[in-house]
Formats: structure tokens, sequence, C-alpha cells
């Protein structure tokens, strides 16, 4: 690449002469010119390749690999492991893991209110919470499983789990004190904003 120096391609040396554009340059003095061109020749086919679905990089990942990043629970209770709790065994859960951040009763403090806000999704200001707005009670447990407690997550046990969402869920008035949760019962638990979601069927979205 050449390297252009001094005013030469610079133009304008007086009223009569004619102006030459001037090149943008970056601090060294180097024209970008050919550099955009080459990064042109860089991008391009990585592009039309993405395009085409095959980038040539990295792998689908494995059973063992999404295990491991804990996306194995799905809507439909898919990968919900053994175990159970109750409302009660999950409400001392909570006050031990959870309430210096929820609140005490998961209104709301350092961190978002988990309950509350059903009427509120249509208004000016809708406030979302697990109660007002998640669809699947399961990704409750997902979602704790993988990031809750904040400084700690992963350190609950599956028991821990089913009972603090067991718990969560009769704050929110979802499911009965006497409510048992496990692999069976948690995907039956019927969220209120179930059927709120529209469906997004353009075919990239598969
Ligand atoms: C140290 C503070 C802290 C503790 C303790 C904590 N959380 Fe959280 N929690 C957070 C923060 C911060 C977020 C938001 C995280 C984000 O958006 O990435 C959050 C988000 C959540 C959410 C998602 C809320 C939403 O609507 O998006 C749930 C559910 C939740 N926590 C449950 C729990 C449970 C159950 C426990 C106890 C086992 C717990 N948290 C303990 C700080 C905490």
């Amino acid at each position: 690449m050449p390297r252009l120096r001094g005013p030469l391609l610079t133009g304008c040396a007086g009223p009569l002469t004619r102006c030459r554009p001037r090149r943008r340059r970056n601090a060294r003095g180097v024209s970008l010119a050919p550099l955009r061109v080459a990064l042109l020749f860089l991008v391009l086919p990585a592009a039309l390749a993405a395009q085409s679905g095959t980038t040539g990089l990295g792998h689908e990942a494995t059973a063992e690999e999404l295990g491991a990043a804990g996306y194995t629970v799905f809507p439909d209770g898919k990968g919900l492991p053994e175990g159970r709790g109750t409302v009660g065994e999950g409400k001392a859960v909570y006050q031990q893991f959870c309430a210096a951040c929820h609140g005490r009763n998961a209104e709301g403090d350092e961190a978002a209110a988990l309950v509350g806000g059903r009427d509120s999704l249509t208004s000016e200001r809708p406030r979302k919470t697990v109660e007002s707005y998640w669809p699947y009670a399961t990704s409750l447990w997902d979602y704790i499983r993988r990031s809750m407690p904040y400084e700690s997550p992963g350190s609950l046990s599956d028991d821990e789990i089913y009972a603090v969402v067991a718990h969560l869920l009769h704050l929110g008035g979802i499911v009965g004190g006497d409510a048992v949760l496990d692999r069976e019962t948690l995907p039956k638990v019927e969220m209120p904003n179930r059927d709120g979601f529209v469906l997004d069927d353009r075919p990239d979205t598969d």
C-alpha cells in the first residue's frame, strides 16, 4: 500500500486550480480507501456463507454442552429432574436465599418484584413480573436453577428449587398453599399470561 504524504494529494493550491477531493487519512497519513476495499473482500464471502447457512465455524451444540449450560428445562417440562418441593419448604428457602434482594414477600426491593402487576399489562405502565407476565412455570424453575441466587447460582438443590417455585407461585395466587411441585405437576400449572403472547411464525424464526 503506497504511503501518501505531504500536500500533493490535498488539492486546492489557489483559486484557479481545480480542487481534488481530499482523501480521508488516518493519523499516520495512510489513505483508508484500499483498506475498505480489502475489508469488503474479507466480509463479503463470510456474509454470503452466512446466508447459505454454512459459515464453516463452530459446531452444533451437543446434548452435554446444552446440559452444562443449563438449557435443559423446556416449557413443556422436558428436562425437569426428579425431586419435589412444597410451599412451606419454599418459604424457608426464599427467606434465606432470596428475600434480601427481592423483598420479604417478593414485592421487590433491590431486585425486581416477582409477584403482582397482574392487571397492569394493558395499562400505560405494565408491571412485568413472574406472576403477571411469564407464560410458563417451568421457565421459572429453569431460570432459578441457572441464575439464582444472584451471587451463587447453582447452589440450590433440585428440591429447594421446586419448593421456592411453589412458594413464589403461591405468593402470586397461582397455586394453593398445599401445592406440591415436581416434574409431573409443575408443567400443569397454568400461568395467568399463558395466552398473552403471539407466535412469531415467520420462516426465519424456526
Ligand atoms: C443478591 C441479590 C439477589 C438474590 C439474593 C436473589 N436475586 Fe433474583 N435477581 C436479582 C437480580 C439483580 C435480578 C435481575 C437479573 C438480570 O436481569 O440479569 C434477579 C432476577 C430474578 C428473577 C427474574 C425476574 C424477572 O422478572 O425477570 C427471578 C425469578 C429471581 N431473580 C428469583 C430469585 C430467587 C428465587 C432467589 C432465591 C433463591 C433470588 N432470585 C435471589 C438479584 C437477586
